[in-house]
């Protein structure tokens, strides 16, 4: 028996079903009465469709059905009814309600036929007119129409109160930068496209969606269609990324229901790659940073005002200027965060939402104000240390921010950088090294887990949470195999099916400790059920024994004080007559805990890069991300979460960006020909460290690493860019014709 799987370095349990190709996903479930849809995409950005010319849809071969908001099942029209777990306040939007355009791409029609390749020929031939308003996408154009949110959305702190006096003490600052930041749009695109599978079983739905959170997506459908819960199952055994686009239930899943209960028949839509730029994406956002310091570096004030774009119908919001308050120690501080309207898809949560778009525009300022200042932009860090949570006033449950300066500093060699801007070179190439904070917040939410022992011996633990390739079933695997003493083989999790023990959405990074928590409960309660068993076995070794006087261990219960004495499992359940035994636990997370602690992972992040001078071309050649983050479950999974931050990261300070066209309303580039995301060759070399951090907010010591990894990467990099070019570009991403 190994020592313990928690903490290791445990291969993915569900990787030989994925690199087999025998891992299922949304758009994969087969069945025989399957139908296929294809979304028709609105042209326009606002307006009105007029009408629509069929005729040639109609006509080609295989075509079943063609649905628009003429001809559509009836669904629930409250507001209420709309609204899911992840929705930000508003109305949310509903495929074919109405003849009105809200934004271009918008679905206006599904095409179903007997085919893919029918329904998508056909999708081609479906002409609409449209009454064409003038619209607005670009935020900038709406500035001056920015409003504060009505409603705080759920989950989602607003501005702290501003603290002391930030303009007084800017003013009277010996040393101050002043800035404007923007980051381009950025849709998620993850690898899987989002896809819907619904099965029609007599009336019932059994639903295969490309979602972060089957729970939520079942009561979306059910309140939407009026279904009773029973009719309704969601499954999402495997996601192949998401990002945030899959929190909510996106408008595939609802033209798939429409045409399975109209149709009474199984049917799949599929996104095509265009139509992934047609739904959520990190907004756009306008900030402002000021910061005021003494001659040492030391921060006396810290303004931040941000205008993040959001739909028509929608209030979407995040956390971007909060962490300005929260991150570096600060007296005057004065924060403000404002919405504006635009005629674009309702934004959406982003991986590390808020966070990877505030402290981009606060750490690229904390590097301008080193610079202002003289000191080193790590030393001008750690001169503004917070000891605490000055937003909040409280205490950290654990930060060793710090350790992640130094041991990240180190591994880098930052001690080599000259401080001059364009002072390194290396023949053609400039060189750059830069530095970023990090930070997120460790988050847990109500969460339940079963666990159970079956006849063979095995562990099963189950719960309806999601791995979008975080590395969920591994960690729940890693975490039941140590509670129960078995090797991780004899461990099966069950997740992404609305049926098994109730999971809130899989994101916010906090997965790992709700859903992991809850599992550790189920086990230990699970322990007790053996153990009950095992006493009550005739002759048993362990009559008398209590719990604390057992260890559970290969298989087998047995007492402390004498080990010879134990029952296997298996044994046990089967002097009970029984074919398995199950507990099932519901996780809380620790509100007195919560009240007395602010709870957050942080990161430092450095960043070398290379500047082609004459092209402006940057290369981001080796990057060390140091990351405290409580306790790591798994170093495999752990660093893989980081990586794929870090180059999210190095894609939005160089490559990612949803380009609009201002005149038509419309991203251009909706395709990965134009739409850039780091590829192999802009990834060189990354290195990630975990810093020990001890964390008490659950039992298990787990903080959350699925998003840490990207923030401040974005920053890392450009601060690299500035210091090998002595250019400061504020607007992501740096092209090479920003540099030249
Ligand atoms: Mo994350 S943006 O909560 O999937």
């Amino acid at each position: 028996m190994p020592e313990g799987y928690v903490g290791g370095a445990q291969p993915r349990v569900d990787g030989p079903l994925k690199v087999s190709g025998l891992a299922q996903y949304a758009g994969e479930f087969p069945a025989e009465d399957l139908a296929y849809g294809v979304v028709v995409s609105s042209s326009v950005a606002k307006g009105r469709i007029l009408r629509f010319d069929l005729e040639a849809a109609r006509a080609t071969p295989g075509v079943v059905a063609i649905l628009t908001h003429k001809d559509r099942p009836t669904v629930t029209t409250d507001a209420e009814s709309h609204q899911d777990q992840a929705a930000p306040p508003g109305l949310p939007f509903i495929p074919l309600l109405d003849e009105r355009v809200v934004y271009s791409g918008q679905p206006v029609a599904l095409v179903v036929a007997e085919t893919f390749e029918a329904a998508r020929d056909a999708a081609a031939l479906v002409r609409v007119e449209y009454e064409v308003e003038a619209g607005v996408v670009d935020v900038a154009e709406r500035r001056d129409a920015a409003y504060d949110p009505p409603e705080k959305r759920d989950g989602v702190p607003p501005p702290p109160p501003p603290r002391g006096d930030a303009d007084g003490a800017f003013a009277a600052a010996p040393v101050k930068v002043s800035g404007d930041y923007r980051i381009a749009v950025e849709h998620h695109n993850p690898m899987e496209p989002h896809a819907s599978t619904v099965f029609w079983r007599g009336g019932k739905l059994v639903v295969h969606d490309k979602v972060q959170g089957v729970t939520n997506t079942k009561a979306f459908v059910v309140n939407l269609f009026g279904l009773p819960e029973d009719d309704v199952r969601v499954l999402s055994p495997f996601v192949g990324g998401a990002f945030g686009s899959g929190l909510r239930p996106q408008y595939q899943l609802t033209l798939a229901v429409m045409a399975a209960l109209r149709l009474k028949r199984s049917v799949r839509v599929t996104l095509t790659r265009d139509q992934m730029f047609t739904f959520t994406y990190r907004p756009d956002t306008l900030q402002t940073v000021a910061l005021g310091a003494g001659p040492d570096g030391r921060l006396r004030s810290i303004r931040h005002d941000a205008i993040a774009c959001t739909s028509t119908y929608e209030d979407y919001q995040e956390a971007v200027v909060n962490w300005s308050g929260l991150i570096y120690a600060c007296d005057n501080v004065s924060l403000s965060y404002r919405l504006a309207k635009v005629d674009t898809a309702t934004p959406g949560d982003m991986r590390a939402p808020g966070a990877t778009t505030g402290v981009y525009a606060l750490e690229a300022a904390i590097d301008e104000l080193a610079y202002a200042a003289k000191v080193d932009p790590l030393e001008l860090r750690l001169r503004n240390y917070a000891e605490r949570d000055q937003n909040d006033d409280k205490p950290f449950s654990s930060k060793e921010l710090r350790a992640c300066y130094e041991r990240g500093a180190e591994a880098f060699g930052w001690s080599r950088r000259s401080p001059e801007p364009r002072s390194m070179r290396e023949g053609r190439d400039l060189v750059g090294l830069g530095v970023a904070t990090g930070c997120w917040e460790a988050m847990m939410q109500p969460h339940s887990a079963r666990a159970a022992l079956t006849a063979d011996g095995k562990l099963e633990i189950a719960c309806a949470t999601a791995d979008i390739g975080t590395g969920t079933y591994t960690i729940l695997a890693q975490i039941g195999a140590d509670a129960l003493g078995l090797p991780i083989d004899d461990v099966v999790v069950r997740i992404g099916d609305s049926s098994l023990p109730m999971a809130p959405v899989e994101g916010g990074s906090w997965a790992a400790a709700s859903a992991g928590s809850a599992a550790q409960m189920a086990c230990a309660a699970l322990r007790e059920e053996i153990l009950k068993h095992a006493r009550a076995m005739e002759n048993s070794p362990l009559a008398n024994a209590a719990l604390d006087h057992v260890v559970f261990s290969g298989g087998r219960v047995a007492r402390k004080d004498d080990p010879a004495g134990s029952i296997s499992y298996v044994e046990a359940l089967k002097a009970a007559g029984r074919e398995r035994v199950e507990a099932k636990a519901d996780f809380a997370p620790d509100e007195e805990f919560q009240k007395k602690f602010a709870a957050y992972t942080h990161s430092a992040v450095f960043a070398e890069v290379r500047v082609d001078e004459e092209l402006g071309v940057v290369r981001v050649t080796r990057v060390v991300s140091a990351i405290a983050a409580g306790k790591i479950l798994n170093q495999m999974t752990a660093r893989s979460q980081i990586l794929g931050g870090v180059v999210m990261g190095i894609g939005m300070a160089l490559h990612e960006e949803s380009m609009p066209d201002r005149r038509l309303g419309r991203f251009m580039n909706h395709n990965f020909g134009e739409y850039h995301i780091p590829s192999h060759a802009d990834v060189r070399d990354i290195e990630v460290i975990f810093v020990d951090e001890a964390d008490e907010a659950n039992p298990l010591g787990i903080k959350g690493l699925g998003e840490i990894g990207i923030v401040g990467a974005a920053a890392a990099v450009a601060n690299a860019v500035f210091h090998a070019t002595g250019k400061r570009v504020r607007e992501l991403p740096i092209t090479p014709d920003k540099l030249l």
